[in-house]
C-alpha cells in the first residue's frame, strides 16, 4: 500500500488543471450500453473507479478501449451478451449498481449483486429498486444479488416520486425508462451537474427527457438509441478541493484550469464568505487568500447546496480560519471519520452526531494520519500542506479512487509531497 510524506508549511502558487469527472463519467459509460453503435467519450480521467468499471462492463460481453493517453473511451456494446454485474467488482465501486437500470433497458434483464457498504456505513438502495418496480419490473434477490426483469423484455414506464432526492436512483431510473414502451417522470429527481450531463448524453444518442436540471424529469420511452461521442464535464468536487487548499495558506496565489464556474452552486457563494479573492473566468478561477480567513458554517445538502462531497476539506480549511464554525452532514450523518485524524495533527475539532464544530486558528503539527476514504484522504492531504513538519497520509489507494495524478499536480504548484509504496 502506498503513503505520501508531505513536508509543510507550503503555499500552493501558479497553475493546476482539473481532471474530467468520476461522477459524471459513470452515469455516462452506463449509457453507452444502449447504443446500437459504439460510444465515444472524452475527458474520462485515469481514475481507478473507471478502471473497476471498465471491467463492469466488459463482464457483460461489451468491448471497452480506453485511449488512456487522450482520456478517451470507445464502449461498443454490440456483444452485450451476459446481463450480470458480479460482487467481486460491485463491492469494489458502488456505482456499479448503475448496471441494473442499464442492463433492463438493454437487455429486459439483469442480474446485478448489491453494493457493500462503505468507509461511513450503509448506503442504501432502496430507492433504486423502488423507482424500477415504478416502472414495471420484477425485482427479486438471490443471495446478495438482484434480479430485474421486464415483463415482455421491454419495461412498461411508470411515475416514482423520490424521498429523498438521490443521484444514483435518479441515474439508475433514467436508464431503465429511456427505452421504457411508455412515458415515464421522476419527481425529486436530483439535479446534480452530474445527473443533467446523463440527460444530455441520453438524449444526444436519441432519447427523449424533458426538464434537465429540474427536480421534475419526463422520459418518452423510444425503441431504439444510438451511440454518441460526447464530452464529460470537468470534475467540480476536484475543482472545489483545490480551491480550498488554495484558501488554507495566505501566502497562496492558485488559478484553476478546466472547471465550470456553473456546475459549483452555492459553493461559489459560501467560498467568497471566507474572504478570498476568486476571480472567475469562463473556464478557471484564480484564488487569493486574505491574511486571515473568516470560520464560515455549512450544511451539505443536495444540489445546488453544498457538496457533501467537500464538507471534509470544508472542515479542515476551518482549522486554518478565524473563529468557531460547524459543519453539518445532512447527506451522510456519519461521514466523520477524519475527524480523530484531524486532531493528531492538533486541530480542535469536536464531533456530535452529524455536526462537527471545529475552533481556529490552530496551527497544525506533522503526524502519521490514516486514509478512510475518498474525500477525508484528501483532506488529510490538505491539513498536511499547511502542517508544521512532516505529515504520513497512510492507504493512499482511497485517493487514487478519484484524484487524477493528485501529488504531481500539487507539486506543481508548490507542495512537497512524495509517495512512497510501504
Ligand atoms: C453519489 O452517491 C456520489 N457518487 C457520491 O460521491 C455523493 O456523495 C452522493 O451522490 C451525494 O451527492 C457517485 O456519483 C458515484 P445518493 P449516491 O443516492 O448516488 C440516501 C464521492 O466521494 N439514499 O444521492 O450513492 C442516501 O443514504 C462519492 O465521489 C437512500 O436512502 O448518493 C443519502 O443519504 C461518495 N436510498 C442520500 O440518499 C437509496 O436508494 C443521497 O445519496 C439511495 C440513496
Amino acid at each position: 500500500m502506498d503513503k505520501f510524506i508531505i513536508e509543510g508549511n507550503t503555499p500552493l502558487k501558479g497553475n493546476i488543471t482539473v481532471s474530467g469527472s468520476k461522477n459524471a463519467a459513470l452515469p455516462l459509460m452506463a449509457a453507452a450500453l444502449l447504443g446500437n453503435t459504439p460510444s465515444v467519450l472524452e475527458n474520462i480521467p485515469r481514475l481507478n473507479d473507471i478502471y473497476t468499471f471498465n471491467n463492469v462492463l466488459r463482464v457483460t460481453g461489451t468491448v471497452v478501449d480506453f485511449n488512456e493517453g487522450g482520456n478517451q473511451l470507445t464502449i461498443n456494446p454490440s456483444n452485450l451478451s451476459f446481463p450480470e454485474s458480479p460482487y467481486d467488482l460491485v463491492r469494489k465501486m458502488r456505482a456499479s449498481f448503475y448496471m441494473l437500470g442499464a442492463l433492463l433497458a438493454h437487455s429486459g434483464y439483469a442480474k446485478v449483486s448489491l453494493p457493500g457498504g462503505c468507509a461511513w456505513g450503509p448506503r442504501p438502495v432502496n430507492l433504486h429498486l423502488e423507482g424500477l418496480k415504478a416502472l414495471g419490473a420484477e425485482i427479486t434477490m438471490d443471495k446478495g444479488y438482484v434480479i430485474a426483469k421486464a415483463p415482455n423484455g421491454r419495461l412498461p414506464g411508470g411515475n416514482f416520486k423520490l424521498e429523498p432526492s438521490s443521484v444514483g436512483a435518479t441515474v439508475n431510473i433514467l436508464l431503465a425508462a429511456v427505452k421504457a414502451q411508455g412515458v415515464s417522470v421522476i419527481r425529486n429527481a436530483a439535479r446534480e451537474p452530474d445527473v443533467v450531463l446523463l440527460c444530455q448524453a441520453l438524449n444526444s444518442m436519441g432519447a427523449r427527457i424533458k426538464g434537465l436540471g429540474t427536480s421534475e424529469l419526463t422520459i418518452e420511452g423510444v425503441s431504439e438509441l444510438q451511440g454518441t461521442t460526447f464530452r464529460n464535464a470537468p470534475d467540480r468536487i476536484e475543482a472545489g478541493t483545490f480551491m480550498i487548499a488554495a484558501a488554507m495558506h495566505p501566502e497562496s496565489d492558485l488559478t484553476i484550469d478546466n472547471i465550470d464556474p456553473s456546475d459549483l452552486g452555492h459553493f461559489r457563494q459560501t467560498f467568497d464568505q471566507i474572504g478570498v479573492t476568486t476571480t472567475y473566468s469562463d473556464n478557471a478561477v484564480r484564488v487569493q487568500p486574505p491574511e486571515k480567513l473568516n470560520a464560515v458554517s455549512i450544511k451539505a445538502e443536495i444540489y445546488p447546496g453544498f457538496p457533501t462531497d467537500l464538507q471534509a476539506q470544508w472542515a479542515t480549511m476551518l482549522t486554518q480560519a478565524h473563529g468557531e464554525a460547524t459543519v453539518t452532514d445532512h447527506i451522510y450523518y456519519d461521514r466523520f471519520s477524519y475527524v480523530p485524524e484531524l486532531g493528531r495533527l492538533g486541530a480542535n475539532a469536536v464531533l456530535h452526531e452529524n455536526t462537527v464544530t471545529i475552533k481556529g486558528k490552530t496551527p497544525l503539527q506533522g503526524a502519521s494520519v490514516m486514509s478512510t476514504d475518498l474525500r477525508a484522504s484528501v483532506s488529510l492531504v490538505m491539513a498536511g500542506m499547511v502542517a508544521e513538519g512532516t505529515t504520513e497520509v497512510l492507504r493512499v489507494y482511497h485517493l487514487d479512487r478519484g484524484y487524477e495524478n493528485l501529488e504531481k499536480k500539487l507539486n506543481a504548484a508548490g507542495a512537497l509531497i512524495s509517495r512512497v509504496s510501504e
